[in-house]
Parts: structure tokens; sequence; C-alpha cells
């Protein structure tokens, strides 16, 4: 366990670190059992930091101590003191060199925090308190230090990797290899990083704007190296699209990536050397889905971008996170936008956010983006720092528009760069470049909780004069009960009867942002010649929730005539959500369900129509999720929301068989695979019509998938297929496909975590036996977190229907999963029982087992700091 007694660290408590890092020389011999980590650090009094010379305190968790010495003299230990979380020692100098020796076991560390093995491979993640699990060092982002780094290894481990240049190579006397790098770069210890093991790579290069040549290199097992080649490419589309939209360019002669298969998250920006969970970075058509050739795509951008964003420009503190990932998050997915359909990436992350983000916003663990206090800094890489912090960048995007930002960027890379900053110095510099107040809106930084806007509207036909009222208001979340109005940009348009944007003033501009800044505001429209319809919040131009009445018809109109893409989904998905909401109410009240005729006939037409981009129709043609209606309401009556939903998805089958058989047979074609956005998005369609056609759970739609899953060429078809007999088919054909689909890719890690999570979020064939079933797999590792997010993931999250059993069993499942893990991995532990934590908002019985299954591991005792921080919060 990290900390014995978990204590809060306060954003008020900051203060400059007493002692500054020039340089750091790191010098490792690997064993899986003692790897014997030294390092020499020339440490120098911060003289911003007061006067005087108090003692040095350095962070240390789970280290053998071995010896001390400053200059060169050996330090005995009755002067220094050795803490559960670190180093205490007396200072006689205002510079001096401490050099530490101290043993490391990497081969028992399942945290994957610090230096561990991964299937043999030695590798680190430091972010964003590991570090400290390698050696003592204040393990701050706002102490950064010239890191040099000499890694020593038996020669099975011929890849020796650490960040930035190698400097030297050779054989020790003894006949083990070393590799010495050195990183020009001052940095943070939580963007060290070091990689060891048997591995292939393949190589490209790129030419920056400015001419100069850069080394890429991404490294796998053997195995995997034909899996490279959509990352290779990915990256050198991120590295030319930054220099063309920031201006910005990679600055050393060499970047890595490496491929791992324990992994606690997504990827890590380390250095020159960034490391990536090996589903995030390796594909191949055969292998991976097309919504894996997408993330890849995002991820590897993502990391890369944080080059700037992130580690040429840092964190001053861990309170400081979206500095970095909210930044990032928005710029890889305008990268994204860039290189992909617009429209659709902008549904998918909206869709991410309303249902996951805003709940988190909504339940005990909600945060500012920039959060006030912590118990474990591990809990805070949530959505709100990342999606929501990635909303408010693009806020000020929208607010000074695409030149204005660019010029807030490039000063707050230039004014910064090299330093540990702050969120206000990023708005600071935003203002600064455009000679704009940003005072108000810094509450998005401050103030938690999804703000809702209640719109009304008045026309007058007489004057021609139109009148938008704009309510704003924020539920209270935990420590903020009011909230001071958001500076709100609200896109919108306004359509007139023949389905065309009415001009809002004399100059005829038909799309505007209304600043909205107050509790209650009233904008007025003249020469208004028809009554008009508003088109509210395009391209979900702030993240709030906006209620005005529409009507049915005028939402049908919408879908079919707003010129902003997003909102015609949008409309889509609240007339939907409409239907949703009339269906539980008659199942509650015992009434016949009906599916309203004209959800129906708005599907099919969008379905017929075959001037809009198949992606978007996709989208269209998706029914909220179980999550997103659960968002809705006050409260959660689980049932009524997966028997409605279920009576939804199967009408709309039924009801529009034979146009989504039309439309599955018009996409279904011999083409070769090519991940390109046009190509994506025809198989989107084909396999939403797929998917839908086996709900029917008719035998000739059945047999369609049968035939598919036969004859893919594509894991996207493969998968699909799949899907749809394991969702819908019966038992023993659902069990041969599953069996013939593993034989076939047994050896392929990725896959096989696909065929995990298909089966344990299913809502048909995910019970919690087969889910326990599948956890004695051979194949299932509980050390591996993609496993663990694959199966038991899969159930929490992603099987509404099985993990809400009404007999509770599925929550004790989870929270007796949770214990165990919490051993092992304590931030997958805390992750994984997130889905726990909303049990005040479900109605009845539901919401007591679920309040039981938290005490439950409550009163296991000794818990992590990370996972008692989630529960404690959440009991309360
Ligand atoms: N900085 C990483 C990113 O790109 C996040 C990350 C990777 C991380 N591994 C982690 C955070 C381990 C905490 C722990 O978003
Ligand atoms: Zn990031």
């Amino acid at each position: 366990m990290k900390d014995a007694q978990p204590h809060t660290v306060y954003l008020k408590d900051y203060r400059a670190p007493d002692y500054l890092v020039d340089t750091v020389h790191l010098h490792f011999e690997l064993q899986p059992k003692a790897t014997l980590v030294r390092s020499q650090l020339k440490i120098r009094r911060n003289p911003e930091a007061g006067e005087g010379l108090p003692p040095l305190q350095l962070d240390g968790v789970e280290l053998e101590l071995l010896s001390v010495s400053i200059d060169g003299e050996l330090v005995p230990a009755s002067r220094y003191r050795e803490l559960p979380d670190g180093l205490s020692l007396p200072v006689a100098a205002p510079e001096f060199v401490l050099e530490i020796h101290n043993r490391i076991n990497p081969e028992d560390n399942t945290s994957l925090e610090g230096l561990y093995l991964s299937n043999d491979m030695y590798c680190t993640q430091c972010e964003a308190e590991g570090f400290r699990k390698i050696t003592y060092y204040p393990d701050r982002p706002d102490v950064m230090s010239r890191f040099t780094t000499t890694i020593v290894a038996p020669r099975q481990y011929p890849v020796l990797l650490s960040n930035g240049n190698e400097i030297a190579r050779g054989t020790t006397e003894d006949g083990r290899q070393f590799v010495t790098w050195e990183d020009p770069f001052a940095k943070p210890s939580y963007l060290f990083a070091l990689v060891a093991g048997d591995l292939q790579h393949v190589e490209d290069s790129y030419t920056t704007a400015s001419g100069r040549q850069v080394k890429l290199q991404i490294f796998t097992e053997a195995k995997n190296i034909g899996k490279c080649d959509h990352a290779m490419r990915s990256l050198k589309k991120a590295m030319r699209w930054d220099e063309e939209v920031y201006g910005r360019e990679y600055d050393l002669d060499i970047f890595m990536v490496v491929a791992v298969d324990h992994f606690n998250m997504g990827a890590m920006e380390n250095k020159g050397l960034n490391i990536f969970n090996s589903a995030c970075v390796l594909a191949s058509p055969e292998t991976a889905t097309d919504s894996a050739f997408q993330r890849i795509e995002s991820i590897v951008a993502h990391e890369y971008f944080h080059n700037w964003s992130g580690n040429r420009v840092t964190c001053r503190d861990w309170f400081q996170l979206s500095l970095k990932e909210g930044f990032t998050v928005f710029r890889d997915a305008e990268f994204s936008a860039d290189m992909n359909s617009r429209a659709v990436k902008r549904i998918e992350d909206v869709s991410l956010l309303r249902t996951t983000q805003f709940a988190e916003d909504a339940g005990p663990m909600a945060h500012p983006v920039r959060p006030d206090s912590y118990m474990e800094i591990s809990n805070f890489y949530t959505l709100t720092v990342y999606e929501k912090g990635a909303e408010v960048v693009r806020m000020i995007h929208t607010l000074l528009g695409g030149a204005g930002f660019r010029k807030g960027s490039d000063l707050y890379f230039e004014r910064h760069d090299g330093r540990a900053v702050t969120c206000e110095d990023f708005i600071k510099a935003m203002e600064d470049a455009n000679g704009v107040d940003l005072g108000q809106f810094r509450r998005w930084y401050s103030q938690a909780g999804t703000p809702v806007l209640e719109v009304t509207d008045a026309y007058d036909s007489a004057s021609g004069n139109y009148a938008l009222t704009i309510k704003q208001t924020c539920p209270a979340t935990p420590g903020q009960e009011k909230k001071l109005p958001f500076h709100i940009p609200l896109a919108f348009g306004l359509l007139g009867a023949d389905g065309r944007d009415l001009p809002l003033d004399a100059a005829g501009t038909t799309q505007m942002v209304l600043q909205i800044t107050e509790a209650e505001q009233t904008f007025s429209f003249s020469g208004l010649t028809e009554r008009p319809l508003p088109s509210l919040l395009r391209g979900f131009s702030a993240p709030v929730k906006v209620r005005y009445g529409y009507s049915t018809e005028q939402l049908l109109f919408l879908m079919r005539c707003d010129s902003d893409e997003f909102n015609r989904w949008d409309a889509s998905q609240r007339l939907a959500l409409m239907a949703l909401e009339q269906l539980q109410r008659d199942y509650r009240e015992g009434n016949k369900l009906q599916l309203q005729a004209e959800l129906v006939e708005a599907y099919r037409s969008v379905l017929q129509n075959r001037d809009l981009d198949p992606a978007l129709v996709a989208e269209m043609l998706s029914l909220p999720s179980e999550q997103t209606l659960a968002e809705q309401g006050e409260q959660i009556d689980a049932e009524a929301i997966i028997v409605a939903r279920r009576f939804a998805r199967e009408a709309l089958a039924e009801a529009l068989h034979d146009d989504l058989l039309a439309c599955y047979r018009r996409l279904h074609t011999e083409k070769p695979y090519s991940p390109d956005a046009a190509d994506i998005a025809e198989r989107s369609l084909k396999n939403a019509c797929l998917a839908y056609l086996c709900a029917t759970g008719r035998a000739d739609t059945l047999l369609l998938a049968q035939e598919q899953f036969r004859d893919a060429a594509n894991m996207t078809d493969s998968a699909a297929a799949l899907a749809g007999l394991v969702n819908h088919g019966d038992e023993a054909v659902a069990q041969s496909a599953l069996d013939s689909f593993y034989q076939r890719w047994q050896q392929d890690t990725q896959v096989i975590e696909l065929w995990f999570g298909l089966q344990s979020s299913s809502a048909k064939w995910g019970k919690l036996d087969k889910v326990r079933a599948l956890m004695q797999h051979p194949a299932f590792e509980l050390k591996n977190p993609n496993k663990v997010r694959a199966v038991i993931g899969g159930f929490a999250n992603r099987n509404f229907t099985q993990f809400h059993c009404s007999d509770g069993s599925g929550f004790a499942f989870v929270a007796e999963q949770v214990v165990v893990l919490d051993k092992l991995n304590p931030q997958i532990a805390a992750r994984l029982v997130i889905p726990l934590t909303r049990w005040k908002k479900y109605l009845g019985e539901l919401g007591l087992q679920m309040k039981q299954a938290l005490q439950s591991i409550m009163d296991t005792g000794k818990l992590s700091a990370d996972l008692y921080e989630v529960v404690s919060k959440s009991l309360v």
C-alpha cells in the first residue's frame, strides 16, 4: 500500500520547492527481483523559496535504501530519517551533490507504477507519482532537471532505451550490455522512462518544416512487428499537423514509441520515448476494428502533441493537470476532426461527455476541472479533467476565433517554454494576446457541476421581434453548494419554415455566438417575418444541458433541415429520448408498450437519405445508451430503462426491416479494406443495420450475420457479425462462433481482449456465471488491466442489463473483484468501483444493494489510498 493513512492535499497549500535539481545521473543494473539504482543529483537551494537551509525532503515509496552520500562523503544512517513515504536529511550548504543507492523489485511490482516487468520487458510508468517508486527524489512536476541514464542489463535484453539521445554503449567486464542516454531538455521526473527487452522495431523518418531529420521508431515484441504501420502513419500526420496548425516542431533527433501489454492507461508521453498500451498502438486490418484504428490515430497524436503541451510547458502541480490534458485532448480532437469526419468526431466526443462526464459531475466524486484537493492524484485522471477540460479550451477557441486562439497559444508557448505553470498562466496568455477579459470565464476551472440552460422564446408577428430568454443554473456538488453564473458561449441559429437559416442581423449573419454571463438574460432580434425555430448550442458550443420545449414535429424538422450536422444528430437523440421516456412511463404504469410512429418514420427517412454521410446516418440511427437514459432524470429506474430500450430497439428493427436490409445489402461490398474515413463510414452504417437486423431474432437475418462472420476479411466486419450472433443468436450458434473465433485468434492478445469484452458486455450472453467462467479462462489474467477492463469492466460499465440484475449479484461480484484487485493494482481497483458509487440515484432495492456492496469493500479494512478515497467519498 502506498500510503498507510490517506491524507488530503490542498491546492491552497502549494509552496515552491525548497531545493532544485539541476542534473540527475541515473544508473540502473536490471535484475527481476533486485534492480540496483544509483542516482546522483546536483542540488541547489531554490532562491525563490525563502531563507536558511531547511532539511531536504525526498519522496520514496517501497524502496530499499542502501546508502546516502553528500559530496562524495557517506552520510551515516543516524544523520537522516527514513519515513514511510520518503527521506529527510539535513543540509549544510546551498549547493551539493547527493548520491543515493537503492534497490527495487520490478518483478513483484503489479501496481504498474515505477519500474515493472511486462512479459519479460522492463518498463516504467512515472506519471503522476511513480518515480518515487524508483528512487528517492523530489517527485513533483515543478522540479525540472536534465537527466542522463545508464542502463546495464544481461544480454537477453538487447534493446535498452531511455529519454533523449544515445551517447554511449558497450559491454561491462562481466559481459553485460550498457547504454547511456542523455536528454538535453530539463523535465520533471514524471516524464522519465526506461525500457529494456528483446524488442524489434520499425523505423521511418520525418523531415520537419525547418528541414531537420527526425528518426522515428516503434518497438514491439517480434510477433507484433506487422502491426506498427498504422501508428507510424498516424505519427507522421500528427507531426505535420502540429506544424501547420500550431507552428510547433519536434525538438529531438529521435522519437520512439514502445508497445507494452501491461499498462494502466492508454499511453504516456515520456520525453522522446512514448510508452503505449499495446491496444492503443498495434493494429492490422485483419486484427483491429475501425474504432481501434481511429483510437490509435488519436492517441498517437495525443501523446505526440504533449511534447509541447505538457513537456516543453509542463504543470506546476497536479491540481493543474487539465492544463496539459484538457489542452492536449482539444488538440487531438481537432486533429482527428481534420483527418476524418468533423461532425462524426464531435458526436462521438459529446456522447462520451454526456453520458460519463455528466454522470461524474453529478456524482460523489464531482470536482472542478482544476480540483481544490485530492487524496490520491491517480483518481483525478478523470473525464472532467480530460474531456470537460478540453471543452473549456474549445470554448476559449470559440470565444477568440481560430486566429485569436493561435495568437494566444503562441504567446503561451513562448512565455512559458521550459517552465512548470498553471491553468491561470494559460488563460492569461489567451487574454494578453487578444486584449480580452476572461475573468468570469475562469469559473469553469473552479466550479464543478453541469450547468443547465432553460430557454424560452417569444415572437411578436406585428413588430417582427423575436426574444430568446436564457436562465442558467448549476446543481450543488460536494463542497460547493452555491454557484456563480458561468460565461457560456451559445452558438445558435434560427430556422425559417422552409428550413433555411434566417438572417440574425442587418448584415445577414445566420449563426451567432451568444455570450451568456448572467443568471437570466434576454436576447432580441428584429426584422423576422415569420416565427423562427431556434437551433441551440450548435456544435455543442459549451458543456451544458439545454432545455427547450421542442415538440416532436419541431425535432423532426431540425433532424431534416438544420444546417448544423451536429444539431441534426442532436435532434434525433432528443426525439429518441422523448420516445424512450414515454416507454418507461408506460412500463411503470402497466400500459401496453408502443413505439411512437413518428420516430419510426424519422428513422426510415434517415435510412433512405443517400445525401448524408453514412457515418452520420449510423449515429442518427443509434438509440441513446442505457447509461445516457440513466443520466437523464433525478432517479434511475434500471428495470424500466432496460425494458424500454430493448423494446424500442426490437420494434424499430421489425418496422424498418426492409429498409435496413436494403441498406445493408447496398453497403455490403467486396471492396478491399482501407481504414480511411469514407470506408469506415460505410462499414459503420452497414454494421449498424446488421445489429438492428439481428435484434429481430429472425432466422434469416441471423443467417446474414453467420455469412458475414464466415466471409469477413477484416476485423470490423468479423467482430460486428460475431456481436450480432452473441447478442441475439441462440446459445449453440453463439458458442460455436465464439469457439471458432478463439481458435483462429488465440495467439493475438488484442483480438482476445475484444473476444472477452464482447461476451461480458452482452445483455443476453454476459450473465454473471458466464463472466465468472471467463475469469477462469486460461487467457484471462488478473494482473493485466486490459483483461480486467475487458471482462470485469465490460460487465460493470457496458452490460447495463446484467450488472443491474435485480438480486444484486452483479454489484456483489464487482465489489468482491475490487477488493482482490486492490492488493495487486490500486489504480485499477479504484476505477472499477466507480459504477457502484452512484447508488443514491437508484430507485428501491438496487440502490441499497449497491450501497451494501460499497460498504462491504470498506469493511475489509486496509484499502489503498486510491480505493479508500473513492469508496469513502461515495458512502457519505
Ligand atoms: N499522461 C497520460 C496521458 O496521455 C496519462 C497516463 C498514462 C497516466 N499512464 C498513466 C496517468 C498512469 C496516471 C497513471 O493522458
Ligand atoms: Zn494526455
